[in-house]
């Protein structure tokens, strides 16, 4: 009987460490990497594995069909790899893709898995750091017109106004290094008077993109007196140690071996050397091709 008890237990664990894998993290390029570092630095002990879809990015001025089909066919390459739960650490993906991957084909592709996006956890706080009630939301063009954030914040906070400006100059001037150069600074100015000619009280600016923690210090410079600025990176890595918690039977199909491992659908190379400066840390990659859809 002790023995048919004890062999219960152990199929049962078995079968726990058998479909236990690395938790996924998802972004269009480097950008989700700003969002990883801080998860890896509130959870250090999960196994991690990023893709970059490097090789069709910016997601942030195609469409809602393109974005969504580009981001199930990542999260299906995340799930081939073991994958229980998905992150999708871009706001555009989160954006444009999550609720219809969410609703339609988790129930049938794999329904006992999850995928979350960095929208919603913003969302259920970004009201509280504001005095005045207005906020504003720095984005890619479809996270803007998507007008997932006012939605969202809605819910929260029903009394905080959301101002929106879409930066679409942003994305590329980070993935080609010129964050730091002369062209930022025309931008970033100019995004930000558009911003606060839509909203003179906001005084609370979110990043809305991950990429854009790379231009933080640049949009500092232009930022008015006392207006707090916020990335996403911390909001999401306690939204995920809070989930974490809430759902054992996720967490514990999430290996915990300290692993970090890298992929990008373009060059190995280009993701290593630039990767660095979003991750913080040396990151080694490896190439994937996803193929044509
Ligand atoms: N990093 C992505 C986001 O947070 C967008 C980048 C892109 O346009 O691909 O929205």
């Amino acid at each position: 009987m002790g023995f048919i008890v004890y062999s219960q237990k152990a199929h049962h664990y078995f079968c726990i460490m058998q479909q236990q894998g690395p938790i996924g993290v998802f972004d269009s390029g480097y950008g989700g990497l700003t969002v990883l570092k801080e998860i890896v630095s509130r959870l250090p002990e999960y196994d991690y594995l990023y893709l970059g879809d490097n090789a069709r990015s910016p997601y942030g001025t195609r469409s809602y069909e393109t974005v969504y089909q580009y981001t199930l066919q990542c999260v299906n390459w995340f799930f081939d790899q073991g994958c229980s739960l998905v992150i999708l650490a871009c706001n555009t993906a989160s954006a444009k893709a999550l609720r219809t991957i969410q609703q339609n084909d988790l129930p049938k592709i794999a329904p006992g898995k999850r995928v979350l996006g960095v929208i919603r956890p913003t969302a259920e706080v970004i009201g509280s750091y504001s005095e005045t009630k207005e906020v504003g939301v720095l984005a890619t063009n479809g996270t803007v017109l998507s007008e997932s954030y006012p939605m969202e914040i809605g819910k929260f906070f029903p009394d905080v106004k959301v101002h929106q400006e879409a930066c679409p100059m942003w994305v590329p001037l980070v993935e080609n290094n010129e964050h730091l150069g002369h062209g930022a600074d025309y931008f970033v100015k100019e995004n930000l008077e558009e911003l606060f000619e839509k909203g003179e009280n906001i005084d609370v600016v979110l990043l809305g993109c991950t990429h854009y923690p790379l231009l933080k210090d640049k949009i500092e410079e232009y930022l008015p007196v006392g207006v707090k600025l916020i990335s996403q990176g911390e909001i999401v890595a306690n939204s995920l140690a809070n989930y974490l918690v809430r759902h054992p039977e996720i967490e514990t199909r999430c290996a915990r071996n300290g692993k970090r491992l890298f992929y990008t659908t373009d060059s190995t190379g280009d993701f290593d050397s630039h990767g660095f400066l979003f991750y913080g840390a040396p990151v080694h990659s490896t190439h994937v091709d996803l193929g044509k859809i």
